[in-house]
């Protein structure tokens, strides 16, 4: 059976050459050091794990979650955080939506308002979901380039009018895959500005919102006074509390996006299974206890990945956010996916070429700070010490 176009214009999987080494390597029984994948190798913790139990064994949660929008528990729970968190007014009756985890919500609001021909602006290198939804709903993604002398930031100045006016989504991702990048509030601000202008909505995606160093704590485009009206943000438990597994999330932001989410889920899906939205609502309760000890993990390994790689020759900052490291390819290679594979065949280090996440990622790697295996520092130690010694003219 021939597959549909939209599948067919999928573009093949560029790495396949990256998985046909590692497989033969792994066979070979060499170690692979593994920063390509970025999936927390922590476990949920125990207290998420114990309210799923308890309340898979109500039988009231087996059934469909008629309220469509999330059960009023886990939107309350919400709302609370967000008040707490980010000090901002959600209403749990109108403003939130629960999800299946950030991806489907980010899918489904692109279905929600693209027509065939409609622009959506679309950062670039950037999670591939935004982009491949846009060409499926027939629409067409415009590439805002993040480059490094602008911080990794849209250069929102520089959009040619003829794209603005036929756009009607933009999306931002703070912080930021694959760029470690974080997004300050004036930002946020000069994009409600941008997008109240142009007519524009913000889908800003901020799976990552947790994952910050140094005391940094990244801001909901939600604070930003008359957000809703132009705004929606999704949020996720994946990244969090180690959930990537669990899929659940929520969107939050004007009524009217809300509706038309739900209205696309109500279509699609069938809701989030209500013991995981009650599991939720127990992780949101312990987040005090939780996540400064993620952040100090994923800090630890931050900061000697990027010590490493900078004793290396690379001279490279620490990310605020993310668990991601986006690194430059060093000049004597001339692809990101060449040195890519040169890391995985005399290094044991696999890495993800930029040029995944579009033409402007291309010039980059992205490491994840993510790895399986015992001892991550070691790993990382041994990484580097690879490095040295399998390539030792790299700057
Ligand atoms: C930028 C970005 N957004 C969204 C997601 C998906 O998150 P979730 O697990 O909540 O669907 C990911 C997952 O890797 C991501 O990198």
């Amino acid at each position: 059976m021939e597959l549909a176009q939209r599948l067919q214009r999928i573009p093949p999987y560029p790495f396949r050459e990256i998985a046909r080494i590692k497989a033969q390597m792994l066979a070979e029984g060499r170690e692979i050091i593994d920063f390509g994948i970025g999936d927390p190798d922590m476990p949920t913790p125990d207290f998420v794990i114990e309210a799923l139990h308890q309340a898979a064994q109500d039988p009231t949660t087996h059934q469909y979650d008629e309220s469509g929008y999330g059960i009023a528990e886990y939107k309350q729970a919400i709302s609370d955080f967000a008040a707490a968190r980010y000090g901002i007014q959600i209403d749990p009756d109108g403003e939130i939506q629960s999800c299946i985890g950030a991806k489907e919500a980010l899918a489904h609001i692109i279905w929600a308002y693209i027509d065939p021909a409609d622009v959506v602006l679309i950062p670039e290198p950037a999670y591939p979901v935004f982009g491949v939804q846009t060409t499926w709903c027939g629409g067409a993604p415009f590439p805002m380039p993040l480059l490094p002398e602008n911080d990794f930031l849209p250069d929102l100045a520089a959009i040619p009018d003829s794209a603005v006016h036929r756009a009607k989504l933009i999306f931002v991702n703070y912080p930021n895959n694959p760029t470690g990048a974080v997004a300050s509030l004036e930002f946020f601000e000069e994009l409600v500005k941008f997008a109240k202008k142009n007519e524009l909505l913000i889908v800003q995606d901020a799976a990552y919102a947790e994952v910050t160093f140094d005391g940094y704590e990244a801001p909901s485009i939600m604070q930003v006074p008359g957000a809703k009206d132009v705004a929606i943000e999704m949020h996720s438990f994946s990244k969090t509390f180690n959930m990537t597994g669990w899929r659940v999330g929520w969107a939050w932001g004007g009524s009217e996006y809300i509706d038309a989410l739900s209205k696309v889920k109500s279509n699609v899906d069938s809701g989030t299974f209500m013991a995981i939205q009650r599991a939720g609502i127990v992780a949101l309760a312990n987040f005090d206890s939780h996540v400064p000890q993620m952040r100090g993990e994923y800090q630890q390994r931050r900061d000697a990945l990027v010590k490493g790689l900078n004793s290396l020759g690379w001279s490279l900052e620490k990310p605020k956010g993310t668990f991601y490291i986006w690194a430059p390819v060093p000049p004597s290679f001339d692809s990101s996916a060449g040195f890519a594979q040169a890391l995985l065949e005399q290094c044991g280090v696999l890495v993800t070429p930029g040029s995944a996440y579009g033409s402007t990622g291309e010039g980059f790697i992205r490491m994840s700070l993510t790895l399986t295996g015992e001892d991550k520092l070691g790993q990382i130690a041994r990484a580097i010490d690879s490095i040295a010694s399998n390539m030792p003219a790299l700057w």
